[in-house]
């Protein structure tokens, strides 16, 4: 099995490309099935997740031309089968994008149910309800969610919770219904817009993604085109975070700095200086890190999938702080790793009061998931001595080249997959 083999102490010091948003290509792959045309998406980044929504895509019949790396036209005029499912599919949350993506464009769809990290109870309810005010019938059996739909219709949608995941289905279904479709409360993320952008880039009539009344007015069909996707909002966070809790100094570049604004009040408030420009984030940690008091909420809030790297910084601080997940009520399973390197938490419910002034040193620990996986490989970079992080394949869901990305930064990180790889990376490192 791979792992990341670790030697902590260097602070991380340079510049570092940011990829394409996973989180948007995730909704962007799916819904290039809604039109027979050629679809052309660009920056899409090289991780599982997205590698396996292309590999499904394969299975029922859309031809997949990989480009490049980042690049991929995709054409589903052949499609010959409206059910995906398999053991990859069945391991991440984004199958469920398939549900709306196909019951817009041939109104029936069998999905397997979502899989995806282990942070919480994922509930589809909303995502169901949306399908069924616009006219279509859903059931869940045997592991598939069913819908079908012999019209799909403009309807008025009020959000229980702001969902990301429901936004995204119900704003593809709707693309192509009958009439109006107004969704409130809806999910404002950056990845929603990019995903309208890209349905209206095919013809698509969205309005007023970004806020929280999406009106998509419906349209017969839609047409090719070529797109590029967002950078990657948190891969951009886990970077500024290293920068802090490595006491570095990290530029990410290719990012749009609105988009981090709550990343980078964060680190402000405990002490980091920041320089932004048009299409980069400076972070320098030359201070002692300070307490703060953060709770994760839907953008512009700061975000969960934040919260283990901030957790990591925060144990470093003068001070105690209090961290708050409003989000998922599981994400603090990494807490137990983090102790045995030395913090001093306390997880109370969805509350961690967070001790300041741990001095982290070098173990072996498992990856609990992938942000909480891609925080403890940054407390280990910050760690006296040798670490191992083993299940690593869940950060490699997330982000591209992480440990090659870490490396360029002057970080002592290699991926070894058998017990003399790692001796010979000890050896190499001293
Ligand atoms: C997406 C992101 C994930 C991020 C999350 C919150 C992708 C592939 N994943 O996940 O990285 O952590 O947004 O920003 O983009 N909920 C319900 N019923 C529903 C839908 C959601 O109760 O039908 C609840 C969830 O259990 C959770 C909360 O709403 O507690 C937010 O979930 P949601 O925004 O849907 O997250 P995802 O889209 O799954």
């Amino acid at each position: 099995m791979e792992q990341y083999a670790i030697k902590g102490g260097n602070p991380l010091v340079g510049e570092v490309e940011i990829g394409g948003a996973k989180n948007a290509s995730l909704p962007i792959i799916a819904a290039s099935i809604m039109t027979d045309e050629t679809v052309q998406v660009d920056n899409i980044p090289d991780v599982r997740d997205t590698n396996v929504l292309l590999d499904a895509m394969q299975g029922i019949g859309v031809l997949i031309n990989r480009k490049d790396r980042h690049s991929v036209s995709i054409n589903a005029s052949q499609i010959h089968d409206f059910v995906v499912d398999g053991d990859n599919i069945r391991k991440i949350r984004a199958s469920y994008y398939f549900i709306g993506a196909l019951l817009a464009k041939y109104k029936s769809a069998v999905v397997a149910l979502p899989g995806g990290c282990d942070i919480g109870c994922r509930a589809i309810d909303q995502h169901i309800k949306g399908f069924c005010a616009l006219g279509a019938d859903v059931k869940i059996e045997y592991g598939l969610i069913k819908a079908h739909a012999e019209r799909l219709r403009g309807s008025h949608i009020y959000m229980d919770m702001v969902s990301v995941g429901a936004t995204i289905n119900i704003m593809m279904a709707a693309a192509l219904a009958e009439g109006t479709t107004i969704i409130e409360n809806a999910a404002k993320e950056p990845h929603v817009v990019d995903l309208a952008n890209f349905l209206n880039s095919m013809g698509a009539n969205i309005k007023g993604a970004g806020t929280d009344v999406i009106r998509i007015k419906g349209v017969h069909n839609l047409h090719g085109t070529e797109y590029a996707i967002i950078p990657d909002q948190i891969e951009a966070g886990t970077f500024m975070f290293a920068a802090a809790i490595t006491k570095g100094d990290i530029t990410v570049k290719n990012v749009i700095p609105k988009h981090l604004e709550s990343i980078t009040a964060k680190l402000l408030e405990i002490g980091c200086e920041i320089e932004e420009s048009d299409d980069a984030v400076r972070v320098v940690a030359a201070k002692p890190l300070r307490h703060t008091q953060v709770k994760t909420l839907p953008y512009p809030g700061f975000p969960t999938d934040m919260q283990p790297q901030i957790t990591v910084a925060l144990a470093l601080s003068t001070g105690t702080s209090i961290v708050t997940e409003s989000i998922f009520e599981n994400r603090f399973k990494y807490v137990d790793e983090l102790i045995r390197m030395g913090a001093s938490i306390k997880v109370e419910g969805n509350t961690a009061i967070v001790n300041g002034g741990a001095q982290y040193t070098g173990a072996s620990i498992n990856a609990p998931d992938l942000r909480a996986g891609a925080a403890l490989v940054l407390a280990a970079l910050a760690a006296e001595g040798y670490s191992i992080i083993e299940d690593i394949h869940y950060i490699q869901r997330g982000y591209e080249d992480f440990h090659l990305k870490l490396q360029m930064l002057g970080a002592q990180i290699e991926k070894v997959d058998s017990q003399r790889e790692l001796q010979k990376f000890k050896l190499k490192i001293g």
